[in-house]
């Protein structure tokens, strides 16, 4: 295939693909399936010890609901590095099935191999997942009461830099060109879901965050379409910042109140909730909703630790942020009082525990221990 060929396929694939996001199903009616599906993946390195943890406390939280058949908690296996690589697909054809048999998603951690692994370049699970069952949303709250804090960050999910995932054009060894897709519907179903958020919560602030004086195509129409849609929000102070000094004005104790929801491209959305987790306790401490109109998978924020498990510590694993995903998932259903149980609980344990991560401290059993305790 010639450059012009590859580059022509990559965009005609865009085109069909915001033509079938026209048709997109309409979100379910949580209040009214009978039973919802469950779907529980482990992941790699720490996922299964966190994953252990959320699916016990799961199971007592909701234990009338599942006893009644109206929840049902679906472990689903086979999405490890080691299937993945045997298979080469990134989420083998089976695995992906039975997730799609399922309504909602609740993941642990798996592992892209990096450049210098020496594994097969497999591309991210997450970005496939995210991909494949259209996960338009990744919506990650950032809690810091005593700072007075209390962010949302509504990051795009599926496109700008990671629309493409390694269908780069290979030049040669001395160029690299990578690709950011911007499209309206994807940019402006966002928004509409942040702008929806800030209104049901009290008309919060919303912040733009784009890097639009450089990505003038791309960032830049994404900026337009968020402002396009604010104008249905008037009751809502609307702004917008580059991302560059937003990352600042997180650190900036004079302001960083100021700020609730926050609506980002992928990228910057990927980099700036880190920061952001970490102003809270660290990634270990906050959970991750990726949200589209048929399916909802909630994660953990960060990464499957291969270090601690290369360390041998991963009992030592934080399984708060997995569970602050399950307080996310029940409250997209409607199960508020069970959410605010279970958020309960893991606000004593983040009181209670000391769990850095390093081997020392609680373990991920204790946490759990302590949170059934609590229910
Ligand atoms: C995240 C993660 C993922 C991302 C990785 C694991 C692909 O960092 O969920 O923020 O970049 O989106
Ligand atoms: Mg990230």
């Amino acid at each position: 295939m010639t450059y012009a060929e590859h580059f022509a396929k990559i965009i005609e694939d865009q085109i069909a693909r915001v033509e079938r996001l026209k048709s997109s199903p309409a979100m379910p009616d949580f209040s009214a399936m009978d039973k919802i599906v469950i779907g529980t993946i482990d992941g790699d390195g720490i996922g299964p010890i966190i994953m252990d943890s959320c699916r016990s406390i799961l199971e007592k939280l909701l234990a009338d609901e599942i006893a009644a058949g109206k929840i049902e908690l679906r472990k689903i296996d086979g999405l490890t590095l080691e299937n993945r690589i045997a298979k080469m697909e990134t989420v083998p054809a089976d695995v992906l099935a039975a997730i799609k048999e399922c309504d909602l998603l609740l993941k642990g951690p798996t592992t892209t191999p990096g450049k210098g692994d020496d594994l097969p370049n497999i591309e991210s699970a997450n970005v496939t997942l995210r991909r494949e069952l259209d996960l338009f949303a990744n919506v990650r709250p950032v809690v810091i009461p005593e700072k007075n804090i209390d962010w949302i960050f509504y990051r795009e999910n599926t496109e700008g830099e990671y629309a493409l995932g390694s269908r780069v054009i290979y030049i040669n060894d001395d160029i690299s060109i990578d690709f950011k897709v911007t499209t309206t519907i994807g940019t402006t179903r966002l928004a509409r879901a942040a702008f929806e958020y800030a209104k049901n919560n009290g008309n919060k602030n919303v912040s733009i965050v784009t890097k639009a004086n450089i990505m003038k195509k791309t960032d830049g129409k994404f900026l337009s379409l968020c402002y396009d849609v604010a104008r249905d929000y008037p009751d809502i102070k609307t702004d917008d910042w580059y991302v560059d000094i937003m990352a600042a004005n997180l650190v900036n104790d004079q302001i960083n109140s100021n700020f609730n929801v926050v609506i980002l491209p992928n990228l910057y959305g990927d980099i700036i909730t880190d920061e952001a987790a970490q102003l809270q306790g660290g990634v270990g401490t906050a959970g991750s909703a990726n949200i589209g109109s048929r399916y909802a998978m909630f994660e953990a924020i960060h990464g499957s630790a291969p270090r601690m498990m290369e360390e041998g510590i991963g009992e030592y694993a934080n399984p708060a942020s997995i569970n602050r995903a399950a307080v996310m998932m029940l409250r997209h259903i409607g199960m508020t009082d069970s959410a605010a149980r279970l958020e309960a609980a893991l606000d004593a344990a983040q009181e209670a525990l000391d769990m850095p991560g390093d081997g020392t401290g609680n373990t991920a059993a204790e946490f759990t221990d302590f949170v059934l305790g609590r229910l």
